[in-house]
C-alpha cells in the first residue's frame, strides 16, 4: 500500500546563495536569473515518491538576510529535515552554513536530517570553497554532503531524494 508522509523541511544559508532558486527547481523545474531576495519566509508543497510512500514536503524557504536571523527557530523548530545552503563561489557563505549548522546542533531537533548543499557548482571557474573541505566538514558533522546547481538542475532533486530516503518509517 501507498503511504502518505508528511515532512517539514526547512531551508537555512546565507542571502544569496540560491535557496529559492533550489525550491523554484524542485517545485516547479524553473530557473530565473533575477530571483528576488526573500523576505521572511516563503511556503511551497511538493510531493515525491520514494519506493512505497509518497513524502510531501512541507518546504519553508527562509531568507538569508541578518535581520531575519531571528525568526528562524520558528521554521526549523520540529523540522524534519534542512538543507543548510553555501555558495561554492563565496567562503563567508560556508563560514555562515557552518554557524547554521551548530546553532541547530545547539537549538534543533537531534533527530533532523541535515544536508549541506555546495549551491552554484555551474560555476566552477570562480570555485572558492573546495569540495573535499565541504565533504569532511559535512562528515566530520553527521550530515551528508551534495553540490548542487538550480541553474542546470544538477543535484537539486537527488538532494530532496536522499532526504527523503533518510525519513524514520511512519
Ligand atoms: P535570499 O532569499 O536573499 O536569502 O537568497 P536565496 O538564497 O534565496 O538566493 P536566490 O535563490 O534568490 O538566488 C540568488 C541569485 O543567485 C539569483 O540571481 C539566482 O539566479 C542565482 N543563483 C541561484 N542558484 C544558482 C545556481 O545554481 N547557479 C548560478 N549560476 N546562479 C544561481
Ligand atoms: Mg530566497
Amino acid at each position: 500500500a501507498n503511504k502518505l508522509k508528511n515532512a517539514k523541511l526547512v531551508l537555512l544559508g546565507d542571502v544569496g546563495t540560491g535557496k529559492s532558486s533550489i525550491v523554484l527547481r524542485f517545485v516547479k523545474g524553473q530557473f530565473v536569473e533575477f530571483q528576488e531576495s526573500t523576505i521572511g519566509a516563503a511556503f511551497f508543497a511538493q510531493t515525491l515518491s520514494v519506493n512505497d510512500e509518497t513524502i510531501k514536503f512541507e518546504i519553508w524557504d527562509t531568507a538569508g538576510q541578518e535581520r531575519y536571523h531571528s525568526l528562524a527557530p520558528m521554521y526549523y523548530r520540529g523540522a524534519a529535515a534542512a538543507i543548510i545552503v553555501y555558495d561554492i563561489t563565496n567562503p563567508a557563505t560556508f563560514t555562515r552554513a557552518k554557524k547554521w549548522i551548530k546553532e541547530l546542533q545547539a537549538q534543533g531537533n537531534s533527530n533532523t536530517i541535515m544536508a549541506l548543499a555546495g549551491n552554484k557548482a555551474d560555476l566552477l571557474e570562480a570555485r572558492k570553497v573546495s569540495s573535499e573541505e565541504a565533504q569532511a566538514y559535512a562528515q566530520e558533522n553527521g550530515l551528508f554532503f551534495m553540490e548542487t546547481s538550480a541553474k542546470t538542475s544538477t543535484n537539486v532533486n537527488d538532494v530532496f531524494y536522499e532526504i527523503a530516503k533518510r525519513l524514520p518509517q511512519a
